[in-house]
């Protein structure tokens, strides 16, 4: 995260460019802009002539206190797509359609906004918003993907009721995760720079015969919020993730994986290089002990014995393998989460280990949500409530930096 994204004086001395374009989110581009200028932005206003239908460009043009861009070829002002944005901190295009995210993508320039986007030399925010069906669409996936490898940041839309009556993924994020990017951009909190991260995410799949699978609830999140603070703050981040929806954070080096096997020899593949292991995948424990070659038959049987043997300890394996590596583990538990917790950090020779009870009310597999405690092998406990996991991510990070950067090793719970 960048600075306090509530502060009034956040944003003094930055000058940001706003491109509005032609959503029914445009008129939510207003609190933006009001927002920015509250703390302390210099903010011009771009609109395409999609937005114009939506919006008319005096209303921004009052708000900002300068005047709205909207064409190229206009009379009164020179090459617009190149004087605007000549000193600009960040472009911020929101709401952003599906058309301009193509445009983008494509490097096609037939508008001031699209123009002036091939200029920029400085960070982009793309904030998109248009019906769910648009956000899913092959096309737009993949010019997000392009988008995003580019290192444009492109947020995420959120889910809600929509314009067209649908409850879907579409709805221009919220102002606070607008601003939010706008800090992280523009006023970059570093303390994480120099560091290499290898983090991993998602469940992993155990093959029972070539169509099933043992698997489990976990979606990825927190893993790809850690992934996303570390480079937030200025770290390398290698991702090692299982079958997850989400799609890897900008920046993030992915390495795709199934089986705790596969996931074993990729982090032990970037282990040496990196610095700092955070294991937040939900690896298998057991495995099917013999993997089917062609699909299991019923045979009109009424039961079914299957053989399990454990996988590999893969935390275990790499802590004793570490030369001066940070150690970070997960513990989801639905009992005795502590005592537990405490068990695997000194099991496993972790450094810290992040404590979180699966079965608690909105949070947990899938959720957006985590409550947790960061215990270290020092004996330091910090107690989270319920919270984001992206703000946890930040939480988890601040512990590293400061039990494990800045404290000196040795007094350990480890015997
Ligand atoms: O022992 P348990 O599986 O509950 O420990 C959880 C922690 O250990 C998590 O950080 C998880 O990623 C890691 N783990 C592992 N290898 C396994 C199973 C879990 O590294 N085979």
């Amino acid at each position: 995260m960048g600075g306090d994204v509530s502060s009034s004086a956040a944003l003094n001395g930055k000058r940001l460019v706003l491109a509005v374009t032609g959503s029914i989110a445009a008129y939510k581009a207003v609190g933006v802009l009001r927002a920015l200028q509250t703390q302390g932005a210099t903010v011009s206003v771009i609109m395409t002539r999609g937005a114009t239908k939506f919006m008319t460009p005096l209303t921004f043009e009052v708000l900002s206190g300068r005047r709205v861009v909207t064409d190229l070829f206009e009379a009164h002002e020179a090459m617009p797509h190149l004087t605007m944005a000549e000193d600009a901190d960040a472009v911020l295009v929101a709401p952003a359609t599906a058309n301009v995210l193509a445009k983008a993508a494509l490097g096609l320039a037939d508008d001031v906004l699209t123009t002036m986007l091939l200029n920029v030399r400085c960070p982009v925010i793309v904030a998109p918003a248009m019906d769910g069906e648009m956000w899913t669409h092959p096309t737009v996936v993949q010019h997000v993907d392009v988008l995003r490898a580019r290192g444009v940041i492109v947020l995420d839309p959120e889910v809600g009721p929509l314009a067209s009556g649908r409850v879907a993924q579409g709805r221009l994020p919220a102002e606070e995760k607008v601003l939010e990017a706008v800090h992280a951009v523009v006023c970059p909190q570093t303390d994480w720079r120099g560091q290499r991260v290898l983090v991993s995410a998602g469940p992993t799949q155990e093959p029972l015969d070539p169509v099933r699978f043992l698997s489990n609830r976990s979606s990825g999140k927190m893993g790809y919020a850690i992934a996303e603070a570390v480079r937030a703050r200025g770290g390398d981040v290698v991702l090692v993730t299982g079958p997850s929806a989400l799609r890897p954070p900008s920046g993030v080096t992915a390495v795709h994986v199934n089986t705790a096997s596969e996931m074993a020899d990729a982090l032990s593949q970037h282990f040496a290089s990196c610095s700092v292991l955070i294991m937040a995948a939900a690896v298998a424990d057991f495995r099917p002990r013999v993997t089917a070659s062609g699909k299991l038959k019923k045979q009109g049987k009424s039961e079914m014995e299957l053989v399990l043997e454990a996988t590999p300890d893969i935390l275990t394996m790499l802590s004793a393998r570490r030369t001066s590596q940070v150690v970070v583990g997960f513990a989801a538990e639905t009992e005795q989460v502590l005592s537990h917790a405490i068990d695997k950090l000194r099991g496993k020779g972790l450094d810290l280990i992040v404590a979180n009870d699966v079965s608690h009310v909105g949070g947990g597999f899938g959720s957006d949500d985590n409550a947790a405690v960061i215990l270290s092998a020092t004996g330091e406990q910090r107690v989270f409530g319920l919270m984001p996991k992206r703000q946890l991510a930040d939480e988890i990070l601040n512990a590293v930096r400061d039990l494990c950067f800045m404290a000196p090793r040795g007094a350990s719970l480890v015997e």
